[in-house]
């Protein structure tokens, strides 16, 4: 089989369909690990396939925790994806990455636990060690980032992805321990993404959209929940034409 997929797309919170896809068709994977988020929706996209995956599910019923990880980017790989975009919803930790902006971060840190992490665990399979110095693939943040020029959108190249249990917001005092270890960022869904692209060599950038600052970071005492929608939304707008860009170079 030919590569028929040109981009996988991964949709956050916030992203539960991908708007202006010609020729749709919903795919339901049957996977070694159980069910993905849902059916993978295939269609074109200025005239390339993409394959598109809500990970919080199409009505968000999957919190971060939750979330069938493996499943999701076998069932990508088992389409014939190459190159998967993670757009995932963050807090921003930085002070220049307050809400809406636009962040395709170049570390990871990871705080989550309790998820399956390997396609590793499995009885019997193969003992996959990845160099993960590097978490995401440089050509396709490269391309994110040329993508983002050329659309005429702000995104900031580079930051530290500091990847948290959830479904809960974090305390300001886990915030400033963060920010200490070097995150630039927070969200709930950037691992074990990740790493799980990396063991099935598939190409692997995440656009993260800021929808807060994360507690204790902006003027506020709390943050609201509300709010974080509406910056969401706004960003979101952003993806399609940062994607398309990226599928016409
Ligand atoms: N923390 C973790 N995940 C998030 C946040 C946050 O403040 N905002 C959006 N996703």
């Amino acid at each position: 089989m030919s590569h028929p997929i040109d981009l996988a797309v991964i949709g956050g919170s916030g992203l539960y369909q991908f708007p202006g896809l010609e020729n749709a068709t919903r795919q339901s994977i049957d996977t070694p690990y159980g069910p993905a988020s849902g059916d993978v929706v295939v269609g074109d996209f200025v005239s390339r396939r993409i394959a598109f995956l809500a990970r919080h599910g199409e009505s968000h019923t999957l919190p971060p925790h939750r979330v069938n990880y493996r499943a999701n980017m076998w069932a990508l790989h088992h389409l014939g994806a190459r190159r998967v975009v993670g757009v995932n919803a963050v807090g921003g930790i930085r002070h220049d990455m307050g809400p809406r902006a636009i962040v395709v971060p170049d570390q990871i840190i990871d705080y989550t636990h309790g998820r399956y992490t390997s396609f590793c665990d499995v009885e019997g399979a193969e003992v996959k060690h990845i160099d993960f110095s590097e978490p995401y693939t440089a050509s396709l943040r490269a391309a994110l980032v040329e993508a983002s020029k050329r659309a005429g959108i702000a995104v900031i190249d580079g930051g530290c992805y500091g990847a948290t249990q959830g479904p809960r917001l974090e305390t300001r005092a886990e915030i400033a321990r963060m920010k200490r270890d070097g995150c630039d960022l927070v969200g709930m869904t950037g691992m074990p993404e990740a790493a799980l692209a990396r063991e099935l060599e598939l190409d692997y950038a995440c656009l993260a959209l800021v929808a807060n600052f994360a507690a204790g970071c902006g003027d506020e005492a709390e943050i609201s929940i509300e709010e974080i929608f509406a910056h969401l939304a706004a960003a979101t707008a952003a993806v399609p034409p940062i994607l398309a860009e990226v599928l016409k170079s």
